[in-house]
C-alpha cells in the first residue's frame, strides 16, 4: 500500500508529537497529577469530558476518584475540587497563584464579555475595580441601603397586592404570573445607579441589562470549537460554519454598550443633580477613576439581578413543598410583629430562624453549581499532588453543598440544621464556596442576601403560600442548569393572611 505524501507528512507530525509529548512528561517529574479517568495519549480525556451536564459527571467522577480529580483535553489540565477544604487550600491560602480565569476566545474576545471585572485577569484594572465594589458592598457600605432594601421589599409586595387581587381564589394569584420579581431588578438598578436614573431611563436600562445576562447563559452554557482551537477565530463571518461569528458579532455590539451607556447617563444626570444617591455617585464623589467606576458598576448590575430572582423563587418552592417550616418562619415572625408592623433589615438578629432559611436556600439550590473557573498561574502541589501551571479549575460547589459528611439528608430543606444546640455543631455556611472563592468571591453577596431577607419577612407578613388550586405541587426541586442554575417554573397561591396585614403595605 502505497503512502500518500499527505498520510506521510501525517504520520511525521503525529510521531514528533509524541516524542514531544514524553520528554515534556520527562521534564515535570515531581509529585505525580491528581487521580481521574484514564486518559489517551496526546488526546487526553477528548472522549469522555463531559461536554454538557459537567456537574453531574464530576460528581461521579469524585465517587470514583475522590476529592481533587485531574482530566486533561488536548494538552489542557483540568482539576475538579469536591471539598470545602480543598477550595480553601487551593483557592483562598494561594489565591495569588490561583486567581486566573480562563481565556475563553468565545465568551471573552469574540462575544466580548471579558470587559466585566467578574472575568478580568488578575492585575492593577482588576484590584482597583474591586476595591472600588468592596467601597459600595461591603456590610459598612450597605448600612445606608438598609432603609431602602426594606422599602423595595415593601413596594414589591404592594406590587404583588396590586397584581394578584383581582379575585382572591382565582388562579390570577398563582405563580409565576403574579410574582413579578420587577422589583428585585429595580433594587439593583437604584442602588447601581440611582432613582432620578431608573425614572428617566429605567426601561432602556432594565431592557439592555435583560438582553446581557441571555447573552451571558448562552454563551457560557454552549461548547464553541474556537475555545479548543483558537486558530479559527480567524476565518471570516461569511464562512459557511462561521454562524458562531455573526453571533458573536451581534452580542460584541451589545457589551460596548453595557459597559458604557449605564454610566454616561448617570453622570450626566449627577452633573445636573437629578440622579439621586447611588453606589455610582458614591464613586464619583470620591474622586475614582470612571472608566473603572463605569465597569466596576455595570458588573455589579449584571450580577445582580438574576441571584435575587432565584433566591426568592427557590424559597417559595421550599415553603410549598415544606410546610412546617413555613409555620415556623409564620410563627417567628409573629412573635416579632404580632402582626402589627413589618419587619425590617434591622430586625434580622431577632429573626433566628429566617436567618437560617436564608441559609438554607443557599445550601438546597446551588445557584452556580460550578461556580466560575480559576486558572493557576503557577504550578502547584496539593496532598503530594501536582497541580500543574494553566491548570483549569472548577469547583463542584453543588456537591459540597450536599455532601452528607457535612449536612445530614443533604436533599432536605431543613434550617434547623444551621441552629445546633452545640455551636461546635454548626455545619459549613453555605455562602462560604456559593458566592465563589478567595480573591474571587462575589462582592455583592451581603447585597444579595439583605435583599434576599428582605423579600422573605415581607412577603411572609402578607401571604401564606400554598399549593396552587388543581395543580400539582412540584415533587421536589428542578431545575434548569447553566453557569447560573434556574428552578423550573411551579405554580402556587399566596393566600392572604388578612385584610389588617395587607393594609400595612398601603402607601402612606
Ligand atoms: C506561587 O508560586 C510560586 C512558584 O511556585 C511560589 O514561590 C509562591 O510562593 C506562590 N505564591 C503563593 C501566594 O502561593
Ligand atoms: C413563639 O413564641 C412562643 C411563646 O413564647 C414560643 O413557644 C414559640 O417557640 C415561639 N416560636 C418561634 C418560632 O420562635
Ligand atoms: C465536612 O466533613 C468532613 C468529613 O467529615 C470534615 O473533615 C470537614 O471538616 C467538614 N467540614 C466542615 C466545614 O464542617
Amino acid at each position: 500500500m502505497a503512502l500518500t505524501t499527505l498520510q506521510i507528512v501525517g504520520l511525521a507530525l503525529s510521531l514528533i508529537l509524541v516524542v514531544f509529548y514524553f520528554m515534556r512528561r520527562a521534564q515535570e517529574g515531581g509529585f505525580p497529577l491528581p487521580p481521574g479517568p484514564p486518559r489517551h495519549p496526546l488526546i487526553g480525556n477528548f472522549f469522555n469530558f463531559p461536554m454538557s451536564n459537567q456537574q453531574e459527571t464530576f460528581t461521579l467522577w469524585s465517587q470514583l476518584f475522590g476529592d481533587v480529580v485531574y482530566s486533561n483535553v488536548l494538552g489542557n489540565h483540568f482539576v475538579t475540587i469536591n471539598t470545602a477544604e480543598a477550595v480553601e487550600d487551593i483557592l483562598t491560602k494561594k489565591a495569588g497563584n490561583s486567581s486566573n480565569r480562563p481565556n475563553m476566545v468565545m465568551a471573552m474576545e469574540l462575544v466580548g464579555m471579558g470587559w466585566a471585572t467578574l472575568f478580568k485577569q488578575p492585575g492593577a484594572e482588576h484590584r482597583e475595580e474591586r476595591k472600588l465594589l468592596h467601597t459600595g458592598l461591603s456590610p459598612a457600605g450597605l448600612k445606608v441601603w438598609a432603609n431602602m432594601v426594606d422599602s423595595q421589599a415593601n413596594k414589591y409586595v404592594r406590587s404583588l397586592i396590586k397584581g394578584c387581587d383581582r379575585d382572591l381564589a382565582t388562579e390570577e394569584q398563582v405563580f409565576p404570573d403574579c410574582l413579578d420579581l420587577r422589583s428585585a431588578h429595580v433594587l439593583i438598578f437604584i442602588h447601581s445607579y440611582g432613582e432620578g436614573v431608573f425614572e428617566n431611563h429605567g426601561p432602556e436600562l432594565l431592557q439592555m441589562n435583560k438582553e446581557g445576562i441571555l447573552i451571558f447563559s448562552k454563551t457560557l452554557a454552549n461548547f464553541w470549537l474556537v475555545d479548543l482551537i483558537p486558530l479559527l477565530k480567524y476565518v471570516p463571518d461569511w464562512f459557511p460554519g462561521a454562524g458562531f461569528k455573526r453571533y458573536a458579532a451581534k452580542c460584541n455590539r451589545l457589551e460596548q454598550i453595557l459597559q458604557t451607556r449605564p454610566f454616561e447617563l448617570t453622570q450626566k444626570l449627577h452633573n445636573e443633580g437629578k440622579a439621586g444617591y447611588s453606589m455610582t455617585a458614591q464613586l464619583l464623589e470620591q474622586g475614582a477613576d470612571q472608566k473603572r467606576i463605569a465597569i466596576a458598576v455595570a458588573t455589579a448590575f449584571q450580577a445582580g439581578y438574576e441571584a435575587t430572582y432565584v433566591s426568592v423563587t427557590v424559597f417559595i418552592l421550599a415553603m410549598l413543598l415544606y410546610p412546617d417550616v413555613q409555620t415556623k418562619a409564620l410563627e417567628e415572625i409573629d412573635n416579632l410583629t404580632h402582626g402589627e408592623r413589618i419587619p425590617t433589615v434591622g430586625d434580622r438578629p431577632n429573626l433566628p430562624y429566617i436567618d437560617a432559611i436564608c441559609k438554607e436556600i443557599k445550601r438546597w439550590h446551588t445557584i452556580g453549581p460550578l461556580g466560575v473557573p480559576h486558572v493557576t498561574a503557577e504550578e502547584d502541589s496539593y496532598k503530594g499532588m501536582r497541580i500543574p501551571k494553566g491548570s483549569i479549575i472548577q469547583v463542584n460547589v453543588r456537591l459540597i453543598h450536599h455532601d452528607p459528611r457535612n449536612y445530614t439528608d443533604p436533599y432536605v430543606f431543613r434550617p434547623e440544621r444551621f441552629l445546633p444546640e452545640r455551636p461546635e455543631d454548626m455545619p459549613l455556611d453555605p455562602s462560604l464556596v456559593a458566592f465563589g472563592f478567595g480573591r474571587r468571591m462575589c462582592p455583592g453577596r451581603f447585597l444579595a442576601d439583605m435583599t434576599t431577607y428582605s423579600a422573605i419577612v415581607n412577603i411572609l407578613t402578607a401571604y401564606t403560600i400554598k399549593p396552587a388550586p388543581g395543580k400539582l405541587v412540584p415533587s421536589g426541586l428542578d431545575y434548569i442548569d447553566g453557569t447560573v442554575s434556574i428552578p423550573k417554573q411551579y405554580d402556587c397561591l399566596l393566600e392572604p393572611r388578612s385584610d389588617k396585614r395587607l393594609q400595612l403595605f398601603k402607601e402612606d
